[in-house]
């Protein structure tokens, strides 16, 4: 029985589904999204059209992006109760448990699950879980702050609405900067979809069992909380901040990332399957020079990343593994610059990603994938009597 299952610890060698959505080739550092590169889609398109070139396979045209903003307009108003369970949270929770939470919590009151075969029902569950995400991930940030909770403005853009929602106060207007927005909709963009990645293949496997869609993403949610996926945007910002603290010496910390009896890891560095460069760490690289510059931010801690950046790339360790850095080395030097807290990266990482996780659920259950149910190799006791507890 045991002959016939092989063991692959963390999948490094097993594929879980075929996919027509995001390409990813770890050699040349390639990533494209139903076949465009990422480097064209982050120069000339937007967050919303990658979107839906994700959920729907094409670009749209400009009456369908208008559509489809308009009609993720229909969803944004949260229901008031929403209030209630946020208030339950102490205000020093983690923003990622609570938008887990949160999001879990939207079953509650959108309790009538998807049809997926049915084309207009399933649009609408995109758009509903499109506009009230951004919206409850913003209200984990005014909880933090003791802040009171912002409505969405049917009336501004969806990437300047999560800056609104983020930082407009009742005593004053929120002044949009449009440097900010462009960056903010490259960065999500950037982080929107990449094929079977920890969290997309937990909102596949939740979602396998015909769990719904809003259970099925605050699954994902979770698991992208982890310090060895998404939660590294976070942890890197920790790093280069104890590196700045220590006074700068990026050996140092090389060294101990090195040490086998050390736990500590280069944080934004390595990735499962780029053995080159992560394509959307050397666009973010530039970015960060951009939008620092045109915010007039000289941040010590991105030349602490560029020094640990160029020591890594030339020690034999990292060389030795293909250990460049990922996507989450710079983008939290850039959310950093913007005024966003370090506890809410992974948050961002996660407003990114939702398009690709409803693009990846909804072609799981229409391609009507089985259940996952992987088997194991049984390496406990054999079989023993049982013992009586006066006998143990
Ligand atoms: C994301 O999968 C995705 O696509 C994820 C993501 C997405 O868009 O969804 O790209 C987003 O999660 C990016 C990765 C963010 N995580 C981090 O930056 C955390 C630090 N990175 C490592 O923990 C690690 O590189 C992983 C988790 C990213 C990948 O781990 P693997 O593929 O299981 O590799 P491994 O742990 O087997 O490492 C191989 C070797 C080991 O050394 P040896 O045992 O061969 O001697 O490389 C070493 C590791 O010790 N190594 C590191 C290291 N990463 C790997 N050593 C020091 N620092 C590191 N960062």
């Amino acid at each position: 029985e045991t002959g016939a299952i092989t063991i692959d610890p963390g999948y490094k060698n097993s594929g879980s589904c075929t996919s027509n959505i995001t390409f990813l080739d770890g050699e040349q550092g390639i990533l494209r999204y139903r076949g465009y590169s990422i480097e064209d889609l982050a120069e000339k398109s937007n967050f919303l059209e990658v979107a839906y070139l994700l959920i729907f396979g094409e670009l749209p045209t400009a009456a369908q992006i208008e559509k489809f903003e308009n009609d993720i307009r229909k969803y944004t108003l949260v229901n008031e109760e929403m209030k209630n369970i946020i208030d339950g949270f102490p205000r020093t929770a983690h923003p990622m448990g609570v938008l887990a939470s949160l999001t879990s919590a939207l079953t509650a009151f959108n309790p009538k699950s998807v049809n997926v075969d049915n084309e207009k029902e399933m649009y609408e569950a995109v758009c509903k879980t499109m506009a009230k995400f951004l919206v409850i991930a913003t209200w984990t940030y005014r909880k933090n702050m003791g802040y009171p909770l912002n409505y969405y403005d049917n009336t501004k853009g969806y990437v300047e609405n999560f800056m609104r929602l983020m930082f407009e106060l009742p005593t004053g207007p929120y002044k949009m900067n449009p440097v900010v927005v462009n960056a903010l909709d490259k960065l999500f963009i950037l982080h929107a979809d990449h094929e079977q990645n920890c969290s997309t293949s937990t909102v596949r496997m939740v979602g396998s069992s015909h769990a719904g869609l809003f259970a099925s993403i605050s699954s994902g949610v979770s698991a992208l909380w982890g310090p060895l996926h998404g939660g590294a945007n976070q942890a890197v910002l920790e790093m280069l901040e104890a590196i700045q603290k220590d006074g700068g010496d990026v050996e140092k910390f090389l060294a101990k990332a090195k040490d086998k009896n050390d736990p500590f890891r280069l944080m934004g560095f390595g990735h499962r399957v780029y053995k080159n460069f992560d394509p959307r760490a050397r666009i973010i690289k530039k970015a960060a020079d951009e939008v620092l510059a045109d915010l007039g931010v000289d941040d010590p801690v991105l030349d602490i990343a560029k020094k640990l950046e160029k020591a890594a790339l030339e020690d034999e360790y990292f060389k030795s593994r293909n250990l460049y850095p990922n996507v989450d080395f710079y983008s939290g030097i850039i959310y950093r610059a913007m005024g966003i807290p370090t506890e809410m990266f992974t948050v961002l990482f996660a407003i990114g990603r939702l398009p690709g996780w409803i693009a990846q659920w909804k072609e799981m259950r229409v391609n009507k994938e089985p259940i996952g149910r992987p088997r194991q190799v049984y390496t406990g006791s054999p079989l023993r009597d049982f013992t009586d507890i006066n006998n143990r």
